[in-house]
């Protein structure tokens, strides 16, 4: 995949500020710290594109970055960081459902989970959510670098067990460290985005 221009465009808490030119939608999906905005800055070759940290809850709102005029990567503030409170807690559930749910250019969901731990209760629920939406998603297990060769099977297998992942979804091993998966990534995301 080349990517001839990646802009950032809006950084959005509601729906009124989402783009209204219809280009198909991807999103990231995960616990903060994953690794979303990294992902985003990896497949499109960009340092900082996506604003990262090393501290969780680096990303708060929508943001919206157009890849080749063609369609949108959409970061996405985490989940299941324990030390937020209730109301903000809330405030996130009604952002990301007034976003996932019935955004009409919204072709999938990139669910991100860490290889090297067994996904959360929070993992769940997301993939279930998004089962539930019959919104198609494409599990990413990112951080495959902190793993050794011969164990990247074995943590794959936790990962497909643990969150019940249905038949005819993909899970691709990634980094954003070493670009380890980015192939497959893009072919699993064009294929939504061309559908
Ligand atoms: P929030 O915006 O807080 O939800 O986090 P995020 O999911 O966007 O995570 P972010 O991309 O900011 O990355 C968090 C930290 O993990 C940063 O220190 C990254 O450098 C590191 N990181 C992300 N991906 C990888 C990876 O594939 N390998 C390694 N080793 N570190 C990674
Ligand atoms: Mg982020």
């Amino acid at each position: 995949m080349k990517v001839n221009t990646a802009e950032f465009i809006i950084s959005a808490v509601a729906s009124a500020q989402y783009p209204q030119d219809a280009l198909p939608e991807i999103a990231l999906a995960g616990r903060s710290n994953v690794g979303k905005s990294s992902f985003i800055n990896r497949m499109l070759n960009r340092k900082n594109i996506a604003r990262t940290s090393s501290r969780p809850g680096k990303t708060q709102t929508l943001n919206f970055f157009k890849i080749n005029e063609q369609f949108y990567f959409v970061d996405v503030p985490g989940y299941g960081f324990a030390r937020v409170s209730k109301t903000e807690k809330e405030k996130w559930g009604k952002m990301i459902e007034e976003y996932f749910v019935g955004r009409d250019p919204l072709r999938a969901v990139v669910q991100l989970v860490d290889l090297r731990h067994p996904p959360t209760a929070d993992d769940k629920a997301m993939y279930e959510f998004l089962k539930f939406y019959h919104i198609p998603v494409v599990i990413v297990a990112t951080k495959a670098d902190k793993i050794s060769k011969g164990q990247l099977q074995k943590h794959q297998k936790i990962v497909k067990e643990t969150l019940g992942l249905q038949s005819g979804d993909s899970i691709v091993l990634f980094s954003s460290e070493t670009g380890q998966g980015k192939d497959e990534a893009w072919k699993q995301l064009l294929a939504q985005i061309k559908r």
